[in-house]
């Protein structure tokens, strides 16, 4: 699955110098929960592939899990063990669940291929995690998932903090094949009854391919979180939209006047207010917040300045094959799929990464199992809040420096989140020393995880 890249680290790691043959291996499917844990949260999913109808009136050849789309959306206290039985009943092509931005045990990753096999037809799969930190996420499928993503094998993910539960409003943005945005599934306007002087954290979670920006007609609001993480000093933004990356998640919290208030992205809106309230719709801010300044700056919890291993992840474009089919495909250090790096790392580094884009396209990047900390955008040092992501939007041109603590042992995918691009190649591994897989890739194992 590519080349190794040690990123100036040894082979053996760097924590501790452990001979190569000393490191023990450990397959993926070790990498789980405590078993003899029982579950505080139990749910069952059941996916389909069928024709699915929008209220409204849409239609399109999709899936659902228990009949719906978006699936039900699964909600745990921090602390708690998770645990969701996946079940195929007709997806010919197999399902899994990943998790993403919960950065759960590699074997409940849910990529086919890597961490488990794709569910077939008649076939179940267990998946159990702690769920360790509050915040936003969501899952999806990841067997075939430029198709099944879209087609609607998603639902929201909710980790409440500890402490009574805030007033909160999920929603997920969604475009299905040929019709327009969605908001939980429908389409245009979607109200909730919410008391003037409410205070209502919006969990905005982009599930398409594209970046797409949202924004509140009728109120200040604070940026609480991003991807799962919270922001520290979040000021009121007024007269600005906020870029919520494809994979992303934005947590907005609106004070609800007494008019109403609306959350909007194109073409759909949250509206927040009394019965019988229709705030306006407003056309979207020219200008965008800007993560890199925004809130106040707080400890990493780490030192990114003397990382033990330094990878590059250069986007390009280039001319070529790709499993024998000759074209213009996505490249990763100037090479195409297969011989794109692979981040090998040892439990303990700190890694730093530079991530640029020269591809012509913008691509949001997302690594699993982690969390990554914005160092520098552009050459320009972040000076607002650590701003950690799972899904960074890489703009054509630009160069991020980011940095995080391996401390999550597996193999984890690191791949552009338009899920078409993934396809075309952009993906790839980061492989902690001595973790193997029972698992295969290619279309004898039924497994294709893209
Ligand atoms: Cu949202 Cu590789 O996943
Ligand atoms: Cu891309």
């Amino acid at each position: 699955m590519g080349v190794p890249d040690y990123g100036g680290g040894t082979t053996s790691g760097t924590h501790g110098h452990v001979p190569l043959a000393d490191v023990a291996s450990v397959s993926v499917t070790g990498l789980v929960a405590d078993p003899s844990r029982p579950a505080d949260v139990r749910v069952e999913l059941a996916a389909n592939a069928l024709r699915v109808r929008l209220p409204g009136g849409a239609q399109f050849d999709g899936y659902t899990l228990n009949g719906a789309t978006p699936g039900p959306a699964i909600r745990a206290a921090v602390g708690q063990l998770v645990e969701v039985v996946l079940r195929n009943e007709d997806v010919a092509g197999g399902v899994t669940l990943h998790w993403h931005g919960l950065d759960v045990p590699n074997a409940m990753d849910g990529v086919a291929g890597v961490t488990q096999d794709a569910v077939r037809p008649g076939g179940s799969f267990t998946y159990r995690f702690v769920a360790e930190r509050a915040g936003t996420y969501w899952y999806h499928s990841h067997q075939v998932s430029h198709a099944q993503v879209i087609g609607g094998l998603f639902g929201a993910l909710v980790i409440d903090p500890p402490g009574p539960t805030a007033s909160d409003a999920v929603v997920l943005l969604h475009t299905y094949p040929g019709t327009s945005r969605t908001l939980n599934g429908h389409l245009g306007a979607v109200r909730r009854d919410a008391r003037p002087g409410e205070v209502v954290r919006v969990r905005v979670a982009n599930t398409d391919n594209a970046p797409t920006v949202v924004w509140v007609a009728g109120a200040p609001f604070r940026v609480l979180a991003v991807d799962g993480r919270d922001l520290v000093g979040p000021s009121p933004v007024e007269g600005r939209k906020v870029t919520v990356t494809a994979g992303g998640r934005a947590d907005l919290e609106v004070r609800v006047p007494d008019a109403g208030v609306r959350v909007q992205a194109p073409g759909v809106s949250l509206v927040l207010g009394p019965v019988g309230s229709d705030p306006p719709t407003a056309a979207a801010p020219a200008a965008t917040l800007d993560l890199l300044t925004y809130g106040t700056p707080a400890s990493l919890g780490f030192d990114p300045t003397r990382p033990d291993r330094r990878f590059t992840y250069d986007i390009g474009r280039l001319p070529g094959f790709l499993d024998g089919r000759p074209g213009y495909w996505w490249s990763i250090n100037g090479r195409i799929v297969p011989h794109v790096p692979m981040y090998m790392v040892a439990e303990g580094d700190v890694v730093a990464m530079r991530i640029t884009n020269a591809s012509g396209e913008v691509h949001p990047m997302h690594l699993h199992g982690h969390h990554l900390v914005v160092l520098t955008r552009n050459g320009v040092a972040s000076s607002g809040s650590p701003w950690w992501v799972d899904s960074l939007d890489v703009e054509h041109g630009a160069t991020y420096d980011v940095a995080f603590v391996a401390d999550n042992p597996g193999i984890w995918m690191d791949h552009c989140h338009n899920l078409p691009h993934a396809v075309e190649g952009l993906m790839t591994h980061l492989m902690y020393d001595g973790v193997t897989t029972p698992f295969v890739l290619g279309p004898a194992s039924g497994n294709d995880p893209e």
